[in-house]
């Protein structure tokens, strides 16, 4: 027999990992109870339910079921500790998030064992990349803690937070979470998935270790109705949930209107474009990595396959040759590639979407190696014919399913890639380095990954577009997720004081023709579609003028001039963008005169006065042509050979339904932030002031401003922004109002899961420092992190 024969035969003797220590500690934890207050505590409706592993079906220990009695006492914790822990010096925080770190590391085998047990996946991912990563964020992390007070000197804690993790990386999650709220200065309860609540249960411990003041951790195991109470729960500041699409929307609409803050990671169907020029051995291996990576449980997996035509069979061949070396078997054996899947009602949902796929015509390519007798076990997928419109192209599977389509041209692949309603992750392979940039910043995803797939680092922002969810987790984005402005600490609730009634009897004041404005939609005057006007009065009741009342109808034209133009917006130079802007200012300079005495015959106060007003609003258009090109993004050098590079891109089409004061102030530092980092708007003005955003028109007309990028409806603020919010082609919505208002707009805004910035507080509008800076140009964009690596 030759040495390659031997090599060929040769088969893998099992290299089992103990799981003595694991298994000892798990016993000793069955019915350990919920972990609130810095102490364990039994589940006040004494419910419990079993948590097993997948790899056997056995039951590993029984764990609490938290209700409604246990969440208000994690609350009361929470609460309690809170403005102590935030009180420390970022040093000391730093110095406990530095020690739990260090215990994971010291702890990390036993961690990684719990979670092979647990979760099903092979212990190679847990202890090369679940488990050090986790380190990672609590030693990341400790540093924002430390700098918080130098690097983030506007911005405090947000609070108490709920956070709700799923079970496909149950102790990564947990770090993603818990790591920057308390270096924040933010107390936590978290829930871990009923399939994984283990290591949860163990970093709890660590806590305890760590002597973590009580109260700052509290950890209540439980299922989704546990989930539930603690997202409806009044005593909560902030609510960070990853897990379904489906349960982010219910999460939307439940905390709709209740002043939460909410960051949502969601679903994805990844599209992973390999070009022609590609290295294709690399490209396979990095669709083992995509895709059979944690059973292919993961929501940024690469799970769309688009091949060049070109390469398309040789492509697929290779992928079929190396499909057939994958290794499943036991999560402890260290030589396997793929463990379990996580419960028996997700190995059924895998199953019945492969079926799905070839009913509707894919072709089907699995392992040939051999799959364990019992246990929750899926063999790698490859489907192959599949139409960009079958169910297996559009849906999460969330399992070890590829599923693969061609493309022609690099046009093809971006359409093909942006064709879901998703947008967590792609990833580009191609050995040119131009097509691969080129392409990058036209994928609407949070994360590319260039020649590459899978990477994280707790230095890099992590996140979705579109239906993926809104906010992002790690980085000094993540960061600034779990603080607000120090602004809003006494903040007076914002009182909206609505326009005087309409009379229509009331003469015009100062007489002179009669100028109903009309609306502003792709660059153009338009009547409103309804027919109707809105009288717009003075303080004392006067009629002053007419505006435009728009509809549902003048709201989709507005966001089909929108979305129209903001692509070519978004790509228009900042230099340009930045011109813009400057010369928006300086015909509003112009005809300051003019605008005063109209904001004079609306208030009634002294025309000095409004003056200040218009100045005001010259100066905030000048500074964000001055931030136009100057609010950059990032390089991280994540440690991995290569960089991340941060991109702030627009988010895209914005609605912003103004506040009532100050009409022309607050009108254009929203509008301006929104369009000088490249987004498209549609803005519902001022009621009671609608005639300074009508009387806006000319002066866009004659700045150069391309039709479409600024359009104004004038109307009802609350429906016009509920049409807003319902809308699918608008990726944010901005709105200053009452918190009922607030409430109805992120119930609407639920169905596409848009981004919502709603606020009911009165802000300083003519505080630089307040409504000119950062906080607007971080609502206005999102980050897109680009991993580019090097070397051969
Ligand atoms: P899920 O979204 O139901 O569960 C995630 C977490 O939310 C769990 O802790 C659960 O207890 C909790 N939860 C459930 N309903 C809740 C509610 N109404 N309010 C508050 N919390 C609630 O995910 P599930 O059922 O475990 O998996 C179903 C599908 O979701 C998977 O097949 C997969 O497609 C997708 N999924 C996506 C994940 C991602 O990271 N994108 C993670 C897990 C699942």
């Amino acid at each position: 027999m030759s040495v390659a024969e031997i090599l060929d035969t040769m088969d893998y003797g099992p290299a089992p990992e103990s799981d003595k220590d694991a298994r000892a500690w798990i016993k000793q934890h069955h019915r350990a109870g919920l972990y609130i207050d810095g102490v364990w505590r039994q589940p006040q409706e004494d419910r419990w339910f079993a948590t097993s592993n997948p790899a056997t079906g056995e039951v590993l220990a029984e764990v609490a079921q938290g209700g409604q009695a246990d969440i208000d006492a994690a609350v009361k914790a929470a609460r309690r500790a809170q403005s102590g822990w935030a009180r420390l010096s970022g040093h000391t925080r730093a110095k406990y998030l530095y020690a739990i770190a260090r215990l994971i590391q010291r702890h990390s085998r036993l961690f990684a064992v719990v979670e092979a047990l647990d979760n099903g996946k092979p212990i190679r991912e847990t202890r090369d990349i679940d488990i050090p990563l986790v380190a990672r964020h609590f030693y990341y992390n400790a540093g924002w803690a430390e700098l918080m007070a130098a690097e983030l000197p506007d911005r405090m804690a947000v609070g108490v937070c709920g956070q709700v993790i799923p079970w496909n990386f149950p102790l990564l999650m947990l770090a993603w979470k818990i790591a920057p709220a308390i270096a924040l200065g933010n107390t936590v309860i978290l829930k871990p998935a009923e399939f994984t609540p283990l290591s949860a249960l163990l970093f709890a411990e660590i806590c305890t270790m760590a002597g973590l003041p009580k109260g700052v951790v509290n950890i209540v195991t439980g299922d989704g109705a546990t989930g539930e109470i603690i997202v409806k729960h009044p005593g909560i500041d902030k609510i960070a949930f990853t897990g379904s699409t489906e349960v982010g929307r219910k999460i939307r609409e439940a905390t709709a209107g209740s002043g939460k803050s909410l960051t949502l990671e969601l679903g994805g169907k990844s599209p992973f474009i390999v070009f022609e020029d590609a290295d294709l051995d690399s490209a396979v291996e990095g669709v083992v990595d995509a895709i059979w990576f944690n059973q292919g449980q993961v929501c940024c997996a690469g799970s769309r396959l688009l091949i060049q035509e070109g390469v398309h069979d040789a492509f697929v061949g290779k992928l079929r040759t190396r499909l057939d070396t994958l290794r499943v078997g036991s999560p402890l054996d260290k030589a396997i590639d793929l463990g379990a899947i996580v419960a028996p009602v997700q190995l059924e949902r895998i199953r019945k979407l492969v079926k799905q796929g070839v009913d509707e015509g894919a072709t089907l390519y699995q392992t040939r190696a051999d799959l364990p007798a019992t246990g929750c076990f899926f063999p790698p997928t490859l489907l192959t014919n599949v139409e960009p419109a079958s169910t297996v192209a559009r849906v999460e599977i969330f399992g070890p399913v590829a599923v693969a389509m061609s493309f022609r041209t690099p046009d093809e692949a971006v359409a093909l890639a942006n064709n879901t309603e998703y947008g967590l992750a792609a990833s580009i392979w191609s050995e040119s380095i131009n097509l691969a940039l080129d392409v990058a910043p036209k994928l609407k995803a949070g994360v590319v990954w260039v020649n590459s797939t899978n990477l994280f680092d707790a230095a890099a922002g992590f996140g979705g577009y579109k239906e993926s969810g809104y906010g992002r987790e790690g980085g000094r984005e993540g960061a600034l997720a779990y603080t607000k402005p120090k602004w809003m600490k006494g903040a007076k609730a914002l009182a909206e004081s609505l326009p005087p009634k309409p009379n229509l009897g009331l003469e015009l004041v100062g007489g002179g023709i009669d100028r109903t404005a009309k609306l502003y939609i792709g660059g153009k005057q338009t009547r409103p579609d309804g027919g109707y006007s809105r009288p717009v009065a003075s303080a004392s009741g006067e009629l002053v003028g007419e505006v435009g009342d728009g509809n549902r109808k003048d709201i989709r034209d507005a966001v089909e001039a929108a979305r129209k133009i903001q692509p070519k917006w978004a790509t228009t130079s900042e230099h340009n963008r930045a011109q813009i802007l400057y010369y928006i200012a300086e015909n509003l300079d112009a005809r300051a005169s003019e605008f005063a005495d109209r904001l004079r015959a609306i208030r009634g106060v002294k025309k000095a006065k409004t003056r200040l007003e218009v100045d005001a609003a010259v100066a905030r258009l000048f500074a964000w042509g001055a931030w136009a090109d100057k609010y950059e993004g990032a390089v991280h050098k994540p440690p991995f050979r290569g960089l991340a590079l941060a991109m702030n891109e627009p988010v895209g089409v914005v609605g912003i339904v103004c506040p009532e004061e100050p009409g022309l102030l607050a009108f254009v530092s929203l509008v301006g932030a929104a369009i000088a980092t490249g987004n498209a708007v549609i803005a519902v003005p001022s009621m009671s002031q609608a005639l300074l955003a009508t009387d806006l028109y000319q002066v866009l007309d004659t700045s150069d401003v391309p039709g479409g990028v600024v359009n104004i409806v004038t109307g009802d603020k609350a429906s016009l922004g509920i049409e807003l919010a319902k809308h699918d082609a608008v990726d944010a919505i901005w709105y200053f109002g009452s918190q009922e208002g607030a409430a109805q707009i992120e119930r609407a805004s639920a169905g596409n899961l848009k981004q919502t910035w709603t606020e009911t507080v009165a802000r300083d509008w003519g505080d630089d420092a307040v409504s000119a800076g950062r906080e607007l140009l971080q609502r206005a964009t999102q980050v897109k992190n680009i991993w580019v690596p090097w070397g051969e």
